[in-house]
């Protein structure tokens, strides 16, 4: 029998999963010689023993595909694997010796995990219970630690981009206060680089607890110097000082429970009851996840892609890819999850924006 390695996408969908997926099994197949099979659905094809051989056929022709030809879950954790009993009541059990054993069955000498940090701990588990993982950082928030960049992040910052741009035409006939919410979580990557791209004129990040008084003050400060309209764009884990991410619901079978949402309806509100400025909230969505990758993406996906599979076909355990400055190495899978890659408040994109006039909602 051909030596060969399995794929795994787990988590949110994100534009260039295919792109890796793509250099994974072309490299394991044309480097190796070895056969590509792809789990299903991300670990719930693991642990229901879901999985296709991969042909060449199959991952040709979709560098330019967004989301995932495996499909994905947040949902299906060997650990906490949620079913519901005979009763319509939900049952979560540890079913992790199961899915050792369905990946023992398949002879795979090793498995590649596309996940961000929910999924990386998972493979993490995984490993030390004796599955060989390679993982690939992947995630729109670009929040996962020991890399510079995850893939997908540039993708969905540009989508974001498009859409302020969009949105700017709006603000300035109707003369509004815009407010944008964007993911991201726990950290505001995305809100700091695609507000700074489309010329947001406050940016609010889960990092910075922001003032209503001082956002209320920028907006006024801006109308009060002839400038009609503002833009606002908010991470939807952001928070006032001294308050509370807007929750919108808790999935408790999700390896990601909390889903959040909400805070921009939130601060449309409290700003034109302060300021008297007519106010709207557009919230994104899914909409930043979607669509093709970009080049940066592509060539990224690609380089991870690429370098996962020979460090499966040579036997590494354990570890990551990640990008640092220009470069693709090895990181172990648990230094990448020890914890989340925030911004931190001394960075160099934040006071270039404060210089341009930004303001993140306190006074820095
Ligand atoms: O982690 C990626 C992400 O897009 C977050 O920014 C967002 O909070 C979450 O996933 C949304 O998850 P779901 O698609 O399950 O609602």
């Amino acid at each position: 029998m051909k030596k060969r390695i399995a794929i795994l996408t787990a988590g949110g969908d994100c534009p260039g999963i295919n792109a890796v997926i793509r250099a994974v099994a072309k490299t394991a197949m044309l480097d190796y010689g070895l056969e590509v099979i792809g789990f299903l659905d991300g670990y719930e094809g693991l642990i229901r023993k879901r999985w296709r051989k991969l042909e060449y056929e199959d991952v040709s022709g979709i560098i330019t595909v967004g989301g995932t030809i495996l499909g994905t879950s947040n949902k299906a954790d060997p650990f906490r694997y949620a079913t519901k009993d005979s009763d319509g009541s939900l049952k979560i059990e540890d079913v992790s010796d199961l899915a050792i054993k369905n990946f023992e069955s398949l002879k795979a000498i090793c498995l590649v995990v596309i996940g961000g940090d929910g999924s990386l701990k998972i493979a993490d588990r995984l490993c030390k219970m004796g599955i060989p993982v390679v993982g690939v950082p992947k995630t729109i928030d670009n929040d996962v630690a020991c890399t510079d960049r995850t893939f997908g992040f540039d993708s969905a910052c540009a989508t974001i981009t498009e859409a302020i741009d969009k949105i700017h035409t709006t603000a300035q006939s109707h003369h509004r206060v815009m407010v944008v919410e964007v993911m991201g979580r726990y950290v505001g990557w995305l809100a700091l680089y695609s507000g700074v791209a489309g010329g947001g004129d406050v940016i609010l990040i889960p990092e910075i607890p922001f003032d209503f008084e001082i956002v209320a003050r920028k907006l006024v400060e801006r109308s009060r110097k002839g400038r009609r309209f503002s833009i606002v764009v908010v991470a939807e884990g952001a928070k006032p000082k001294g308050g509370d991410v807007v929750v919108r619901k808790i999935v408790k079978e999700s390896t990601d429970p909390i889903r959040l949402g909400g805070i921009g309806g939130v601060i449309a509100d409290k700003v034109e009851q302060m300021t008297k400025l007519e106010t709207r909230v557009t919230v994104l969505g899914h909409l930043q996840r979607g669509g093709s990758p970009t080049s940066f993406d592509r060539v990224l996906a690609t380089r991870f892609g690429s370098r996962a599979a020979r460090l499966a076909a040579e036997g590494q355990s354990g570890v990551m890819v990640a990008l640092k400055c220009q470069d693709i190495v090895t990181v172990p899978i648990s230094d990448a999850i020890a914890q989340l890659k925030s911004v931190p408040i001394e960075n160099d994109l934040i006071r270039s924006a404060l210089s341009v006039g930004t303001s993140f909602g306190v006074d820095l």
